[in-house]
Formats: structure tokens, sequence, C-alpha cells
């Protein structure tokens, strides 16, 4: 795909978070999922699906010297470490700086979401080449109501809704330039950031499948989901 576009691939992989939701001591981002490391299968898929891609991973300042022993115990991608900040805005800024400038589209992916399929990193890295910018985003499944205050809240039409996922891959200076010029810690992802400096943002299909772990749970779920999806191909079936 990349020799296709004539086009050169980088991906910021955001780990520097505390995972303090999922209760236990050590970050999710370092715990074992079916042999690996999430965060080194995480690596592994961007490595595995578009060719000499240049990969950034941001880690917490007091774990760049633990991952760089844990992740050489492991068969991983070779791959560049950076510290992060306090906020994700902040990681996404130091990944970024650690990328060469030759990055032509570049996708910000979160370090704990380990199962995203091949086909959805190249559909995203598509997207972006042609439209600018590229949102992996699935229906909800679930009804949705929009809270009103004081307790209250109304049905929401969930045909006009979607979750949104990453990877989010972007032209590079429209990304960089929204970076540059973005502040504030109110964007819970990219396409947030990238949006507020005028730029629209172009949906794709998303994958129900590409989890990101949060709570205890997930990681039982994940295990089956591995599974599954080498048993068969991850579900792709929902519209945008
Ligand atoms: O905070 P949230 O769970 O949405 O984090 C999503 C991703 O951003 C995680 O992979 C987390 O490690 C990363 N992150 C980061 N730096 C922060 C906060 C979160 O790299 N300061």
């Amino acid at each position: 795909m990349a020799e296709g576009y004539g086009l050169k691939y980088g991906v910021v992989i955001v780990a520097a978070g505390s995972g303090t939701r999922m209760g236990s001591g050590i970050p999710k981002q370092f715990r074992m999922l079916a042999g690996l490391p999430v965060l080194g299968r995480t690596i592994n898929l961007f490595a595995e699906a578009v060719r000499g891609i240049e990969i950034a991973v941001v880690l917490p300042q007091e774990r760049l010297d633990f991952w760089r022993n844990f992740a050489a115990r492991f068969d991983i991608a070779p791959h560049k470490c950076v510290a992060g900040g306090a906020e994700r805005t902040l990681s996404v800024r130091a990944g970024l700086a650690a990328l060469s400038p030759a990055a032509d589209i570049i996708a910000v992916h979160d370090g704990v979401r380990p199962l995203a399929s091949p086909e959805l990193i190249r559909r995203v890295f598509e997207c972006a080449a042609e439209h600018g910018t590229a949102v992996p985003a699935i229906e909800p499944s679930d009804s949705c109501r929009t809270l009103t205050g004081r307790g209250g809240s109304r049905c929401a039409d969930r045909s006009q809704l979607r979750l949104v996922q990453t990877p989010q891959a972007f032209n590079a200076d429209i990304l960089r330039s929204a970076y540059d010029s973005a502040s504030g810690s109110l964007y819970t992802d990219d396409a947030s950031l990238v949006e507020s400096c005028g730029t629209a943002i172009t949906l794709c299909q998303g994958e129900r499948t590409n989890l990101k772990l949060t709570a205890p749970g997930d990681f039982a779920v994940a295990e089956a989901l591995l599974q599954f999806m080498t048993g068969s191909h991850a579900d792709d079936s929902s519209d945008i």
C-alpha cells in the first residue's frame, strides 16, 4: 500500500496514561495479552499492516527504561520511544515531534487498542490520503439518551450518532499545524482538535472488535476476541 501511493506513513501510539480505571498496579498498556504485552501487540499491528511505517511510542517518563528492557524480551517491531505529558494532547504533541518530517500521512492510535485489524489500519490511511482526514466510527448498538441537567434526560436518535475510535489519520501538515495552534485540554481525540482548527472530518468504517482496554473485564473479552479474529475476520459489517 505504501508503495502504491508513493507516500510515507507514520503513527504516534500514545501509551503515557496511568491506566487508573483498570484498578491494577501495572498500567494496562504493559500488561500481558495472549503472550505479548498489550503495547507490543499494538506496535506490531502497524508494522504488519503498513510496510515501512515509522512508529513513535509515547510513554510515561518514568517507564521509558522499563519499557525498553521489557520490550527487548519479545518480538516487537522497531519503534522510537518518547516521554509523554500530563494530558493526552501533550503526549500526542511529543509523539509528533519524535516522527521525522518525511511522513506525509500520520495516524494517532491509543496504545490500549491492540485489536485493530490490518484492514482497518489500511482503510484509515487510504481515506486520509484521499480526504486529508480519516476517523473510524461505528453505530451505537444501545439506545442512547442525552442528559438535560438536574437528573433529566431525553431520547437521542442513535441513527445520527457514531462512536469514534482510533487509529485516526491525517495529512501530516493538517495534523501538525492543528497541534501547533490548538491549546486546552478538552480534546478527547485528535479529530476534535483538528476540527477545532476548521478542518472537516471524514468518517470511515470502524470495527466493533477494535476494543479500547479500559475496565478489568476487558482483558477477558480481548482474549476471546483474539481467538475469534484468528478464526474469522473482524466485524466490519455496520454502516457509517
Ligand atoms: O485517557 P484515555 O483512556 O482516553 O487514554 C487514551 C490513550 O491515551 C491511552 O492509550 C493512554 O495511555 C494515552 N494517554 C497518554 N497520555 C496521557 C493520557 C492518556 O498517552 N497523559
